[in-house]
């Protein structure tokens, strides 16, 4: 993990209110995992949190997340111009280690949590079969169709049916799964729809082992505040930036 400052390449709107910044930074950090997260400064004196952001792709030193437009901060990132400088702490959390006998893969991702699951599409595109369920609200939050195109097959639902089928992407993966038969589901996306996999996972008892990305509010995203911690099944705290983001969706209360 580094502190680095990095230069701004590039910032642009790539649906409503979803942006994609690619950051140069000034040496290598080494291998990042898919999965993988990076804490953005968003470089002004009054809001001195950094945002965690999930890792999209990394180029040799560039590296892009992709944010949605929230509070304050992710306002002021979005008016960041190229050449602007951002401190950024990374790489982040273990992300998504994928066993090596694994060769078939499903993908559930909803709303901001696609952009952590185009890192692994990345890392393993060409060795895995990826059989991805992606959901988004509507056609003005559809993005990044060319990256999740790296999937074997592709299914995208919304919300409203303005693309795809009117639905959600858990529901889209179980009208498949007897299909699919994957070795692994790996998934991130809004609580509840994590939640509601869990639930169909174990009403349908389904015991195909199942990774998921959690998304907690942070403070320093590197294990020492305690602000993200989450619960345990067996009756543990466990901190979402530093043993997480990914955890195997039993060990997790959800
Ligand atoms: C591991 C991880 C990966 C994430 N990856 C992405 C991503 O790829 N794209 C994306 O759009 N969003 C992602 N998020 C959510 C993103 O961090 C928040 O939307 C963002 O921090 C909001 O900042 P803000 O200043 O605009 O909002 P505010 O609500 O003003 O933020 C106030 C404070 O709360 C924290 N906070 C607010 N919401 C969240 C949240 N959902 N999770 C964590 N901290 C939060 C902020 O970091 C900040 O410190 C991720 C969160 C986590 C934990
Ligand atoms: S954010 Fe500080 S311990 Fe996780």
């Amino acid at each position: 993990m580094k502190e680095l400052i990095a230069t701004v390449k590039s910032n642009n709107l790539i649906a409503e209110n979803i942006y994609e910044i690619t950051l140069t930074l000034p040496e290598s950090v080494g291998y990042i995992r898919g999965g993988q997260f990076l804490n953005l400064a968003v470089g002004d004196k009054v809001h001195l949190l950094k945002r965690p952001l999930g890792i999209v792709k990394v180029e040799e030193n560039d590296v892009t997340v992709c944010y949605q437009l929230k509070g304050e901060g992710t306002h002021i990132i979005s008016e960041k111009k190229v050449g602007d400088k951002l401190s950024v702490l990374l790489p982040l959390g273990n992300g998504f280690v994928i066993p090596e006998n694994v060769k078939n893969v499903a993908v559930i991702g909803g709303g901001v949590g696609v952009f952590p699951l185009i890192s692994v599409l990345r890392e393993h595109a060409g060795k895995i079969n990826f059989n991805s369920y992606i959901g988004f609200r509507n056609k003005n939050a559809v993005c990044l169709l060319d990256e999740l195109e790296k999937s074997n097959f592709l299914t995208v639902v919304t919300d409203d049916g303005s693309v795809g089928k009117k639905g959600n992407a858990v529901s889209a993966y179980f009208e498949d799964k007897n299909k699919v038969k994957p070795d692994l589901i790996i998934a991130c996306g809004p609580p509840i729809m994590l939640k509601v996999l869990k639930q169909k996972l174990i009403e349908s008892g389904d015991k195909t082992p199942c990774l998921v990305s959690l998304e907690e509010r942070m403070g320093c995203g590197i294990g020492a505040c305690l602000v993200c911690v989450c619960k345990t099944t067996s009756g543990g705290n466990t901190r979402v930036c530093k043993d997480g983001p990914v955890f195997d969706i039993n060990e997790v209360e959800l």
